[in-house]
């Protein structure tokens, strides 16, 4: 993959200048819940448990001003004192994602409606409005107070804005905003009218105070205009977001800023934010009990590592059990480690929790913390602190390290807003479901990928796939185009193509380009399956889709057996270019992506992998995961040091459930 260089834009550091050869491993630190004496009693518990990095403040705005103007930074103050004192960086955040009860009750034009005109009250979290003036007035205004102050401290390492920017708003306020933003992109009405297709149905704006949000309709939307407010409340917070980075930047030009994206969410199109970003952050929480959790977790690092180009940093993780699901079941004995050594894997260079003390008290006291109720005698606790001495030992060896992928996975917003419409050929298909099944395939054929967005540049790669991108603009045809015939290999599953910017169909069907890519003369008609419906194809079984084809001059690697579709091409290859018209079984997905893969010169990280095992290279490092329940045995070519065993290993690496070793030649 392409690689950044220690120093990021405009100068600042990066997440190298806060890591310096080390792999931080931390958490979110809210010690408002504790009286002061624990906070020494943290202290302790954090050294013992080689903790370098604390994020502070991230919901404490209304400790922090707890009555409109006023400022409490005192305690702000002794606990960067204290963390700096210990050696502890803070990761401090802007306490913008909660504000607090007064502001709501003063100035309820802070509070978010949801598309039915319903208010969002306080009471919970991330109560705001992202297009109030009021909110964005005093949001900057504590910004600029905490920047002035902290942006000088040694303690301080990083910067957060808010806290998982995830907030819509269907409000009159909101609706002021969205004009403006349509305003920006279309210049006229009549451009916008264009665009929506407002001729359908008796549309037509004739005065851009009709424009709306799209709340709550008597049936389906216009779907370009809900394109738009997607794109629109991505961009929306994103201008939030950047109104504080700029704030926080003056202060503490060379100090790196991050925002927490949460894991493949919908809300913010994260290729554009994280150009914004001087450090790449997620928040990942595979469920320990979903036999595909090792992959989920795969999936995120690699869309993380990639959107970052370079390192990333792992914000917040769980170190047991989570409050939100329905059922909570905690991380077996090694899975903590095992999946924080993934995520270091494949390009974390920090390890963090959501939250360093579970709280007695709030929403989330049923939420794993570093230190649970059981104290620091629990054992989730007693594998944290091996965890942090492990992370410590191999850091110097494993920081900064990048990653080299020949496969791309290409995911996209847009094409993912679009896709998800009312009024689509199928509910069943959804853009995100078919990203993880693809990603799986190549997971489980031992092939480490990339994401990349379909117009970048691809040409680094051997082997694009693109699972679905049903929106695609001019340039990224054309680019996928250039990639095949500058000697790519590309395959590309269906409905792809089929949609311009505007959501408006490609003549055809599907993009005239494409079509001729993968040699097809006439796309007839889609035939989507219903939910566990199969249809046969030779040597495998499809589902959730297919299509009624006709080939040019593409040969039908496989084609359809028995049905409508009887004889028709299901898989067509033209070239390096490859065109798969319905969802394989995952065997038969991952068989195909093999082969392929293989016949690209892409090949494994190791050869004759067990299936529960996991092998990525780091720099010159070889990481290897045993995801399985039982003990493994793996065939290694050569000799290797075990930083983690602190061992030699020749020929053959034993690997107990849950163990985990990282190699170095
Ligand atoms: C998110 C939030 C945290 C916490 C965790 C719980 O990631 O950022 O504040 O609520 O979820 O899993």
């Amino acid at each position: 993959m392409r690689t950044t260089s220690a120093t990021g834009k405009n100068g600042r550091s990066g997440l190298a200048g806060v890591t310096r050869g080390r792999l931080l491993f931390g958490g979110d630190y809210n010690p408002e819940q504790w009286p002061e004496e624990t906070w020494h009693e943290d202290v302790r518990l954090m050294k013992e448990a080689c903790v370098n990095s604390v994020t502070l403040g991230v919901f404490s705005w209304s400790r922090l001003e707890p009555r409109p103007g006023e400022r409490d930074f005192g305690w702000l103050d002794r606990l960067m004192d204290l963390m700096h004192g210990n050696g502890i960086g803070v990761v401090l955040a802007t306490p913008t994602a909660s504000p607090p009860p007064w502001m709501g009750r003063l100035h309820p034009d802070t509070l978010p409606r949801d598309r039915d005109g319903r208010t969002e009250w306080w009471g919970g979290r991330q109560h705001f409005s992202h297009s109030s003036a009021t909110y964005r007035r005093y949001a900057a205004a504590l910004t600029e107070d905490l920047a002035a102050r902290y942006g000088g401290h040694p303690a301080l390492t990083m910067w957060h804005i808010n806290n998982e920017y995830c907030t819509y708003d269907w409000g009159d306020e909101a609706a002021v905003t969205f004009r403006r933003w349509l305003r920006d992109r279309y210049g006229t009405l009549d451009a916008l009218n264009t665009a929506w297709g407002t001729a359908f149905w008796s549309q037509g704006y004739g005065d851009w105070q009709e424009v709306l949000p799209p709340r709550r309709a008597h049936h389906l939307n216009n779907p370009t205009q809900v394109l738009d407010f997607k794109r629109y409340t991505s961009d929306l917070l994103l201008e939030c977001y950047a109104v504080e980075r700029d704030i926080v930047r003056r202060y503490s030009p060379d100090v790196p800023v991050t925002t927490n994206f949460m894991p493949m969410w919908a809300g913010q199109d994260a290729w554009r934010w994280a150009r914004e970003e001087d450090v790449v952050s997620v928040d990942l929480y595979p469920d320990p009990r979903d036999p595909f959790g090792a992959q989920e977790g795969a999936l995120v690092q690699d869309m993380t590592r990639s959107q970052a180009r370079g390192p990333w940093m792992l914000m917040e993780q769980a170190a047991g059990a989570v409050n939100w699901r329905d059922v909570n079941r905690p991380k077996p004995r090694g899975l903590n480690r095992l999946w924080s050594l993934q995520a270091v894997a494949r390009g974390a260079d920090a390890v963090c929790y959501f939250q360093w003390r579970q709280s007695r008290q709030g929403a989330e006291k049923f939420h794993s913390g570093m230190v649970g109720h059981a104290g620091e005698r629990g054992r989730t606790h007693q594998e944290v602190r091996r965890l942090g001495a492990e992370l410590a030992r191999i850091g110097p060896a494993v920081a900064g390290r990048h990653s080299a992928c020949e496969v791309a996975v290409l995911h996209e917003w847009n094409a993912w807003w679009a896709g998800t419409q009312d009024g689509r050929p199928s509910r069943e298909v959804d853009p995100a479901q078919l990203v993880r099944a693809w990603h799986r395939a190549l997971w489980e054929a031992h092939l480490t990928t990339d994401f990349a967005h379909p117009e970048h540049d691809l040409s680094g790669y051997r082997l694009v796939v693109v699972p679905q991108l049903y929106l695609l603009t001019d340039a990224a045809a054309d680019n996928l185009v250039a990639y095949v015939r500058g000697g790519g290999t590309l395959v590309c599953g269906f409905l792809t193509g089929i949609a311009d910017e505007d959501d408006r169909v490609r003549p055809g069907g599907m993009d005239a380009r494409l079509r001729d890519l993968f040699g097809i003369r006439v796309l007839h008609e889609w035939w989507p399956l219903d939910a566990g419906e199969h249809i046969g194809c030779d040597g495998f079984r499809g589902t959730l889709w297919s299509e009624e084809i006709e080939a040019g001059d593409a040969v039908a690697h496989a084609r359809y057996r028995g049905g409508e579709l009887d004889g028709l091409p299901a898989v067509l290859r033209r070239g390096r270019a490859w065109y798969v018209s319905t969802l394989p079984e995952p065997a038969a997905l991952r068989e195909l992506l093999a082969d392929v893969a293989a016949g690209a010169g892409v090949r494994p990280v190791l050869d004759g992998l067990p299936a529960q095992v996991e092998a990525v290279r780091r720099g010159d490092l070889l990481f290897v995961l045993n995801h399985g329940r039982d003990p493994v045995g793996v065939a290694l070519p050569g000799t290797y040091r075990d930083l983690l065993g602190d061992r030699t290993v020749t020929g053959r690496l034993e690997l107990p459930r849950h163990g985990a070793a990282v190699l170095a030649p």
